[in-house]
């Protein structure tokens, strides 16, 4: 049982790493799609994850001194002592400075406070709080120079379980990381095949400039040769030699969305060979967000070609271990960064016609591109022919391979077991059969964090169908929409 009035200051010798609890994790998190719709407090999955967490790293909460009975307080005590999960300190301490924002330093500078009277090294610390989100803290002389990784470096997961099995396996997490990204980068550097995390989606990398390399992308997925890469670079300087023009629009563009989800084809040089543009005159230029992926392509010293890690028409991959299930094995090295957090693919905008087109639309939407450069067409405008501009305007594309159909009531299916949701807010009926929740509180850009993995979830269960109605097309939705057309594209 747990007494947390009982404040300890020190940790048990044996568990001198030490996971960090943010308080909020402990409040009814209606609104989040981590439990079931109609549960009260937080997912049984937190408990049980505390509960595997506890047999190897001591859990500490971060609480505010002079706190007051909080209803946040109440329902963590309340979940504790049902659960029988043993926190093994609470912490109790220090004022923030005055003039710092107070939410964003408290944690941080409780945790250090903590850390240094305990001799608790900075690779030994694990910050856990809402979002399935881990904040994991650099030894500050392990940062070199003109690295991408930030000190404090926070990942994102889709489970608990993916969590958990990330940090077990990752004992000095920045460390893990950093040696991670150096034999990557080295990999990439000698023409082998590394699968990496985006903001976007995993990606499977090679160095763009190196054919043979190029072409095992190619066998890796299946991919036919007809279907162009995306080049990655990690900065504007490294794109600047890849392209023979760079338009004042796609400049603009550029300038305010990189890095991040935002693909830009342009008419490229001598040093991007035809194999990673599947003989176009043009090259579709990226720079990613994600810190380990800039970081990876810094350390390659290359630009990396990198299409989405799945295989060639199937789901993408938003976790490591979804790129594992398609495509373990055929990759030299893979970078485990946790869960995507825009979760589906850069928008490829091109700019080799008199106004610039948008080819697939993504992370970025419309009215954001027009904002900055005006009238741009899409795709979708185009005539059929217009398809070989794009092999990722094919009909059918991100499938799953249980059926997925797009209806327009869900109403029919409701008693049927066979049959799986995915649901996009919370939804009157109850359904027989899985629901995966994309979003309760109806935010498209957590609908498409979640899409894949949810999709690929389903997928797993043997069902006979996957029914789901389309989004509000605002914001990143129409994005959403679009794989869920293509994917449903074999049934309809
Ligand atoms: O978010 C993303 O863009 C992810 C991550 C890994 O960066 N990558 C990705 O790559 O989605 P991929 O290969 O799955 O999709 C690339 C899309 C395809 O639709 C392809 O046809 C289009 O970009 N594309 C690539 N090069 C092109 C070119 N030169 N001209 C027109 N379209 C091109
Ligand atoms: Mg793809």
């Amino acid at each position: 049982m747990v007494n947390l009035n009982r404040s300890r200051t020190t940790v048990p010798p044996d568990k001198n790493s030490v996971i960090f609890l943010d308080k909020g994790l402990f409040l009814v998190e209606k609104g989040t799609t981590r439990m079931h719709a109609d549960a009260e407090l937080i997912s049984s999955e937190f408990i049980t994850a505390l509960k595997e967490l506890q047999k190897r790293f001591s859990l500490v909460i971060v609480e505010e001194s002079g706190e007051q009975d909080t209803a946040a307080k109440a329902s963590m005590n309340a979940i504790l002592s049902r659960s029988g999960v043993d926190i093994t300190t609470t912490l109790k301490d220090v004022e923030a400075q005055e003039g710092t924002n107070r939410a964003e330093v408290f944690p941080l500078a409780v945790i250090d406070q903590f850390s240094r009277s305990n001799s608790i090294p900075p690779e030994r610390r694990y910050f856990l709080h809402t979002g399935l989100k881990l904040t994991c803290f650099s030894d500050e002389r392990s940062v070199g120079t003109g690295s991408y990784l930030p000190e404090i470096l926070t990942l994102s997961f889709h489970t608990y379980d993916d969590l958990i099995s990330w940090i077990l396996s990752h004992p000095q997490p920045y460390r893990n990381l950093r040696m991670a990204l150096q034999r990557g980068g080295d990999i990439l550097a000698h023409g082998g095949l590394v699968a990496f995390p985006t903001e976007t989606v995993y990606g499977l990398g090679a160095d763009a400039t190196d054919p043979n390399a190029v072409k095992k992308i190619f066998s890796a997925k299946k991919r036919p040769f007809f279907d162009p890469l995306i080049v990655h670079v990690s900065d504007r300087a490294q794109m600047l030699p890849l392209v023979t023009e760079l338009p004042e629009k796609a400049s603009l563009l550029i300038t305010q969305f990189w890095p991040g989800p935002l693909t830009v084809v342009l008419p490229k040089s001598a040093l991007i060979p035809e194999i990673v543009t599947a003989g176009f005159p043009s090259v579709a230029i990226r720079m990613p967000s994600n810190p380990l992926a800039l970081e990876l392509i810094r350390l390659s010293g290359k630009p990396i070609a990198a299409p989405s890690a799945n295989l060639f028409g199937c789901t993408s991959p938003t976790t490591a271990r979804h790129v594992e299930e398609q495509l373990g094995g055929a990759y030299d090295a893979i970078i485990d960064g946790g869960g995507c957090t825009v979760g589906i693919e850069s928008t490829v905008i091109s700019f080799v016609e008199e106004i610039p087109r948008i080819l697939r639309p993504g992370g970025i939407d419309r009215a954001a591109i027009e904002a900055c450069i005006g009238k741009v067409v899409s795709g979708e405008q185009a005539s059929p022919e217009d398809i070989s501009q794009s092999p990722g305007m094919l009909p059918s594309h991100y499938a799953t391979a249980t059926p997925l159909r797009i209806v327009e009531d869900l109403t029919g299916y409701a008693s049927r077991k066979d049959v799986g949701v995915l649901l996009f807010g919370t939804g009157s009926q109850v359904f027989s059969g899985p629901v995966e929740y994309l979003s309760l509180s109806s935010d498209t850009a957590e609908a498409a964090m979640r899409l894949y993995q949810a999709m690929r979830r389903l997928d797993s269960l043997s069902l006979s169908l996957i029914v789901v109605k389309l989004l509000p097309e605002d914001g990143i939705g129409l994005a959403v929409n679009n794989r869920l057309q293509k994917a449903a594209a074999n049934l309809q």
